[in-house]
């Protein structure tokens, strides 16, 4: 949430900052602004309310800029949508400007302390204190400001605050100098030749670098145009750990596609293969995992699995449970990260933790891993971002290889997670009673899957047509059992998120215990029918909505259910039902996005919404 950008180097900052921001909308689109050093070694700053396309609008190329600069794009915490509230925020006397991601907890405190001291305030937000408080403390040390008086000015506010912070700081006494710093929200440095950059995440530098330190917390950075250092909040120093970002920066672009969300339903089949390239073993009828960091008697010593993720991730681990315990028989819990990290969860000695998260940076699944490592359990990540906090800190991982997930709408990540956790299923199952036979049978269904999403992809047209008919509605029931009820909350999360389409999913019988009384006429049902032992009993969920008028929309891998028993009837191919929860998805995630459009919906800017939730 809040994407941060700086530049120090020998270009002009603003056209590069505007294209980090551009790049890092994504995760707040509230208001954007930045502040740039002048030939004249004065410091402009721009602020704008909405998207960054109004920052924009205002920015020219201007021979006047110089090559230092700090930018900001904001999802709202503290104080409303106004330009007084948007980053940089600038202290009372003018010295420090800063753009800061996360929330100060004790900023009243803090703020009535420095009131009582002639210090002004012009926001209503948390990050201002931060400001005033540096330039307050850099006040309090006599004499000339350099580096090392800033350095110690933001070190002695750093550790009076309490919150989480990823911070971007000037000086206007010292315009050939950049600091950042990073507690509970990310922060990536740039390290390119002869300029640096300070970014929330990777996606705002790669256009520059490929090389990059990611931060860890209760770090301070100190950047000069070909030069960084760093140390911790106690002043040792750090020796960094440069790495490098395997993606492309055009993987990060639209490629043609109106947005990205469809882009990244489109990517599926590639992000697909790269979840399971190099871990599936056909002779051996198993997968493999590089990186879990268990031996095979620790696995064979796991009696129970704690599932741990937010959203749409906490859905994927709600498909895994099904998975898991079906293949491997190792009893599964899931988990919100939200109510995990505060509620003392009895768990058993020799249970194993998975924590699952595309951004790798979401607060509550984040510290639902810490205390679960404080408490001795290993914990093991799915996660998506490379570098990012949670696959640091985690005691081993998969990584999901899905490339940049742009998208606020998570789709190509979660059917990766699906794939990931059915191959993990078909691991953990093949260290115990899952046979040879079934193994082979369950990875050739995983090798295949590419291929059967593309098929499914061919849908989209008449899913577009499906979403014409249906765009008007107000309230939405999504259907499905076993597996597939996790699918059904998947598609009621995807079509309120980017349609603001009342939606809810159940498990399909659990509807006769309620839900029931909202159908009519005038709320539809989508109702996922596999083809397997379920089959009949979803068939009766059908035809108790259709006796009360409800409209009826199936999905299904059957080729046996007659057109005339719904509205409409979405055909998709046939799979092994280890994989099978991938391919019911798609035609949910064309429905939303055909629906959203039809709506006229900011499809990857959803209202209130930002990816990566960084804040509690
Ligand atoms: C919904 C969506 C969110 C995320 C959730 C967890 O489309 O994207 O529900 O799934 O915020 O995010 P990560 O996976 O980054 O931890």
């Amino acid at each position: 949430m809040c994407g941060i950008v700086g530049y120090i180097g020998n270009d002009n900052a603003a056209p590069i900052l505007l294209n980090g921001l551009k790049r890092l909308e994504y995760r707040g689109y509230d208001s954007a602004g930045m502040a740039v050093w002048q030939k004249d070694r004065t410091i402009k700053l721009i602020k704008r309310t909405g998207k960054v396309s109004n920052l924009a609008a205002c920015i020219s190329i201007d021979k006047e800029d110089a090559g230092v600069g700090i930018s900001h794009t904001r999802w709202a915490t503290h104080g409303g949508v106004t330009e007084a509230n948007t980053h940089p925020h600038v202290s009372w006397d003018q010295q420090i400007h800063l753009v800061h991601n996360g929330v100060i907890e004790n900023y009243q405190t803090l703020k009535n302390s420095l009131e009582s001291k002639g210090v002004t305030f012009y926001s209503e937000t948390d990050s201002e204190i931060l400001a005033n408080l540096i330039a307050y403390n850099l006040q309090q040390l006599d004499g000339e400001i350099t580096t090392k008086t800033v350095y110690k000015a933001i070190l002695t506010s750093l550790t009076n605050v309490e919150g989480t912070y990823g911070l971007a700081i000037m000086c206007a006494s010292l315009p050939g100098t950049l600091f950042g710093a990073r507690k509970g929200s990310p922060l990536i440095l740039g390290v390119g030749k002869n300029e640096m950059m300070l970014a929330s995440d990777a996606s705002a530098i790669r256009a520059r670098t490929n090389e990059v330190v990611y931060l860890d917390d209760n770090q301070i950075v100190t950047l000069t145009e070909d030069n960084f250092s760093i140390t911790t909040i106690e002043e040792a120093e750090v020796v960094p750990e440069i790495s490098t970002i395997s993606w492309k920066d055009e993987d990060a672009e639209l490629q043609g596609f109106e947005h990205f969300m469809l882009k990244e339903i489109y990517d599926q089949p590639a992000a697909l293969e790269n979840a399971f390239r190099g871990r599936l073993d056909m002779g051996e009828g198993i997968s493999k995992f590089g990186g879990l960091n268990l031996s095979r008697q620790d696995i064979r010593r796991i009696d129970r699995i704690t599932i741990v993720a937010c959203g749409t991730a906490w859905h994927a681990g709600l498909v895994g449970e099904y998975l898991i315990e079906k293949y491997s028989r190792i009893p599964v819990e899931v988990e919100y990260a939200s109510e995990f990290r505060y509620r003392n969860t009895p768990m058993d000695k020799n249970t194993l933790v998975i924590v699952i998260s595309q951004s790798g940076e979401t607060i509550d699944t984040l510290e639902a891993q810490r205390e679960a490592q404080r408490k001795g359990y290993h914990v093991i990540g799915i996660v998506n971002n490379v570098g990012s906090t949670i696959a640091r800190e985690n005691d081993g991982g998969i990584y999901q290889h899905s490339g940049p997930e742009i998208g606020v709408a998570s789709t190509k990540a979660f059917t990766s997670q699906l794939l990931i956790l059915a191959m993990l299923s078909i691991y953990l199952g093949r260290t115990r009673d899952l046979s040879y036979t079934d193994g082979c049978q369950a990875i050739k269904a995983v090798m295949e899957l590419p291929n059967l999403v593309k098929q499914t992809l061919q849908l989209a047209d008449s899913i577009k047509g499906i979403a014409k008919k249906f765009a008007h509605y107000d309230d939405f029931l999504f259907l499905g059992r076993l597996e597939m009820f996790p699918i059904a909350l998947e598609g009621a999360l995807k079509l309120k998120e980017i349609s603001y389409i009342h939606a809810e999913g159940y498990p399909a019988a659990e509807m006769k215990h309620g839900p029931i009384a909202l159908i009519s006429e005038k709320c539809p049902s989508i109702v996922i029918v596999p083809d397997d032992e379920t089959l009949k009993k979803n068939l009766s969920s059908v035809q108790e909505v259709r006796a009360r008028n409800g409209k009826v929309i199936i999905i299904t891998d059957s080729n046996e259910i007659p057109s005339s028993l719904a509205d409409e009837l979405i055909i998709v191919p046939k799979a092994h039902d280890c994989v099978r929860p991938v391919l019911m998805t798609i035609p949910l995630q064309l429905l939303s996005y055909y629906i959203a459009l039809e709506l006229g919906r900011d499809v990857d800017k959803p209202r209130n919404l930002a990816k990566s939730v960084t804040v509690e």
